[in-house]
């Protein structure tokens, strides 16, 4: 009984949570030193972070499969120890200062998982080619073993392992050819504005598939909720039951089941101390009939020995009748005289 009101605590506590998708995320630890973070948003990341109690013993952080479109070496600051930073699979877009790499402290030898993003090619190849200068050959960034494709639309190539956004030109660059496109309309294959739309698709496809995610389980918790209800229900006619079976004070049923729950196990308490004295009383009660059967006992022992010697005594008598008698039969015409 006692593990279902923890269980109802913590359904409360859960559902507390729901009314603000924005906080809700789920921070997993799957060995260790490496956590995985799920249902992350833009919002909530900062928050996500700092739920981590030891962040400089974390060597794996896997964010992938967010719909995370910023992060900065600033969100990361207290992982002073990373290894792995796994960011595949969210919407991090060509926007993203890839510089924020350089910034977090890793540990000599690290990889960080960018595939699938929606990174520009020419940012990427700046990066990658920046950071080998700096740091030989230190730093890597992709798991080495296997390259995922990218998938086949005309915008998305590949740079190393990385899929990006082959555009033609980075930030200011891109508004010339920008505008250069609008000049000549239907010139190019892809446009700005069809840049823009796909990362708008990218991103509500996320934040559609978070939201989903998040029903679905709201549901769940609404069910199990009811099902809870219900169960504490059941647990209040039992506890009523049993009042009114032990038939204690009904009033007591106004209160609520742990008082109720008290009150039985203090009159079972109650019930189990008078058996208690009933068995002591009982007890002394046995060793007083032992006592009195060995004193009579005694009597009897005694009673017997007197019997034996009255039989005795009785014999005696008997035999001195007897001679009496044969006395008499002999000499009774003599004694017929005296009379
Ligand atoms: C990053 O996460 C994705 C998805 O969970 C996984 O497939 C990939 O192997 C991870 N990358 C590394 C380097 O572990
Ligand atoms: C992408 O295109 C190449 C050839 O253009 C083809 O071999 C490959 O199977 C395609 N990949 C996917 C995922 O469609
Ligand atoms: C238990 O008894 C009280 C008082 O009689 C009543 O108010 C309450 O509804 C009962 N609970 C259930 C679950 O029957
Ligand atoms: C038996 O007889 C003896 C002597 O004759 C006497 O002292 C004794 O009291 C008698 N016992 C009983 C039980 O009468
Ligand atoms: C002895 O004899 C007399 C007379 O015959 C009789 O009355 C008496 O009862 C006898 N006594 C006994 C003890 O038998």
């Amino acid at each position: 009984m006692v593990s279902r009101q923890v269980c109802t605590v913590a359904l409360l506590l859960l559902c507390g949570f729901i009314p603000t998708y924005a906080s809700v995320y789920q921070v997993s630890l799957q060995n260790s030193n490496r956590y995985k973070i799920d249902y992350l948003t833009d919002g909530n990341l900062q928050h996500a972070l700092r739920s981590i109690a030891a962040p400089s013993n974390v060597k794996e952080l896997d964010l992938s499969g967010n719909p995370l479109s910023r992060i900065s070496a600033n969100d990361l600051n207290a992982f002073t120890n990373l290894e792995l930073l796994n960011l595949s699979s969210n919407v991090l877009f060509e926007t993203v200062d890839l510089g924020f790499l350089n910034d977090i402290h890793f540990r000599e030898a690290h990889t960080v998982d960018l595939r699938g993003n929606w990174l520009q090619c020419e940012s990427l190849r700046k990066f990658l080619g920046i950071d080998k200068q700096l740091n030989k050959n230190t730093r890597r960034y992709s798991n080495p073993v296997g390259e995922e494709p990218c998938n086949n639309q005309s915008e998305v190539k590949r740079v190393g392992i990385y899929c990006c956004d082959e555009l033609l030109a980075p930030f200011a660059d891109r508004l010339i050819d920008l505008k250069r496109k609008e000049l000549v309309p239907n010139s190019g294959q892809s446009t700005e504005s069809d840049r823009c739309e796909l990362e708008k698709q990218a991103r509500q496809r996320k934040i559609n598939e978070l939201q989903n995610k998040l029903t679905n389980e709201k549901n769940v918790l609404e069910k199990s909720i009811s099902e809870t209800d219900l169960e504490i229900i059941n647990l209040q006619n039992l506890l009523n039951e049993t009042v009114s079976s032990l038939q204690l004070d009904p009033s007591i049923t106004n209160q609520g089941p742990l008082q109720l729950l008290r009150a039985i196990v203090q009159w079972y308490e109650e019930q189990y101390e008078k058996e208690q004295r009933d068995k002591d009383s009982t007890i002394e009660m046995f060793h007083r009939l032992v006592q009195m059967e060995k004193s009579l006992r005694g009597d009897v022992e005694s009673l017997e020995k007197q019997k034996k010697t009255e039989q005795v005594n009785l014999s005696k008598v008997e035999d001195e009748l007897t001679e009496m008698e044969n006395r008499n039969d002999s000499d009774g015409d003599d004694n017929e005289d005296i009379f």
